[in-house]
């Protein structure tokens, strides 16, 4: 009798063994979705911090650069320029035809506030997934295409 029931706590000793074995192995499995769904708001955290960094206004550099090519372009090569054309060549594949179809993350043109010479360091220069354009389009081009997009504006 006293042989069975070492026998039986034996047997009771593996089983749970076993068991908790088991146990550990399942929360081992299961260990890693809150470390994915952690990673995947970790990325989420990153988006968030490329949003911040995109949304900073032009460097003084980059304005004091637009300045001098708005003062350097003469108003009548400006205005020979087909801005809409260019506007749609260059710009619309983000932007849509009438600036509020916001592909890429493009922002709305349509209630942009920004002033000409912020329009034209942020198309020279680019920013965020904006591609710059310096080296594209003319200095004269990229005015125009600029002054083109406060015509969107509602
Ligand atoms: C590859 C996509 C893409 C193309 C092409 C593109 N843009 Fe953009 N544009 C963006 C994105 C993205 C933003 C927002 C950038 C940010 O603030 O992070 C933006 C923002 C702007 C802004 C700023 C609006 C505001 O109120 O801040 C202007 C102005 C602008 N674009 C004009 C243009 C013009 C003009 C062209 C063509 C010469 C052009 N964009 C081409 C993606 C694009």
């Amino acid at each position: 009798m006293k042989a069975q029931h070492i026998v039986g706590l034996l047997f009771t000793i593996i089983i749970l063994s076993v068991g908790c074995n088991g146990e550990n192995k399942s929360r081992k499995n299961s260990a890693p979705v809150p470390v994915k769904s952690a990673s995947t708001e970790k990325n989420d955290g990153k988006n968030e911090i490329v949003d911040a960094t995109q949304s900073d206004g032009a460097t003084p550099e980059q304005l004091a650069k637009a300045k001098e090519i708005i003062a350097s372009v003469s108003k009548e090569e400006v205005s020979s320029i087909n801005a809409k054309k260019l506007y749609k060549m260059n710009c619309g594949i983000c932007h849509g035809f009438k600036g509020n179809m916001m592909i890429n993350g493009a922002k709305d043109l349509t209630i942009s506030k920004i002033s000409l010479q912020e329009s034209v360091a942020q198309v020279y220069f680019g920013k965020g997934l904006m591609t710059p354009f310096k080296g594209v389009l003319k200095d004269a081009e990229i005015v125009a295409v600029s002054t083109y997009v406060e015509t969107l504006r509602k």
